[in-house]
């Protein structure tokens, strides 16, 4: 069962769903504009390295902090297995809603809090995360959660911010991330707040091996990563123990 969050958990969760609800309409364009579209590459890559489960038609994938919905539109992208979404804020929910209306195959999107998932356990053959786990309450606790709903022998995948790799690359990358795009994304979407904290929790979350080490003292084997765009993002993989 998952844990009751701390007062200061909670306090932590509702300031992001707020946030998140206060940016939701400019979204979608800030996202592709302050990340010259490669986050669309970096979804893709997510897709690809789910390919097995994702071309199984008895399998269900779980997307979780699904946002605006695009991940889970493109898991469910000439994929046969089943697409659900959930996230904890209404706005970003009901624009994932209003994309994926005209999907062949319907994503049901369902609101609900990643550190209490509304799903039973053992239920999803993937669970993926994109952008979302830096922003969680407590980041130990809320990968026990994903693991909880995971049948065992399932798939996570875990789409997040990262550190650099390439020294000089890293510097330039940290210039424009900490002061470019917080006045950017301030000025587009009214609140430079959530522009200057998107920087912030990227500094504060775990670097690559970092995350790969705490996924493995979660309830997850076989963990391996790869850095996407000289490590800017890293897409985490592992599969729940057995
Ligand atoms: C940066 S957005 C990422 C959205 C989407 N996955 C993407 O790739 O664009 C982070 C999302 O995480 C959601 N989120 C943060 N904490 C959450 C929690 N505890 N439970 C559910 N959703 C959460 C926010 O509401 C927001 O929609």
């Amino acid at each position: 069962m998952a844990k009751e969050l701390t007062v200061k958990e909670a306090a932590h969760a509702r300031a992001v769903r707020e946030m998140f609800a206060g940016i939701a309409g400019r979204y979608d364009l800030l996202n592709h504009v302050l990340s010259l579209n490669i986050d669309k590459r970096w979804r893709r890559a997510v897709a690809v390295s789910l390919n097995t489960v994702l071309s199984d038609p008895d399998a269900t994938v779980l997307d979780v902090a699904c946002g605006t919905g695009d991940l889970a539109l493109e898991l469910n992208r000439e994929t046969k297995a089943r697409i659900i979404g959930t996230d904890f804020c209404r706005p970003m929910l009901s624009l994932a809603q209003a994309k994926a209306a005209t999907e062949l195959k319907p994503i049901p999107f369902v609101e609900g809090d990643a550190m209490t998932l509304p799903f039973g356990d053992n239920q999803f053959d993937a669970v993926t995360i994109a952008f979302g786990l830096r922003n969680l309450a407590n980041v130990a606790d809320g990968l026990k959660e994903l693991c909880r709903v995971l049948r065992p022998g399932g798939s996570l995948a875990v789409l997040e911010f990262s550190t650099p790799i390439v020294p000089g690359f890293g510097r330039l990358f940290n210039l424009y991330f900490s002061h470019v795009l917080p006045r950017i994304g301030g000025a587009v979407s009214g609140s430079r707040g959530a522009y200057e904290y998107l920087p912030d929790s990227v500094t504060k979350f775990p670097n690559q091996k970092n995350l790969a080490a705490l996924l493995e003292v979660s309830g997850f084997e076989t963990v391996k990563y790869r850095n996407l765009t000289g490590g800017v993002s890293a897409l985490h993989l592992g599969t729940k123990t057995i």
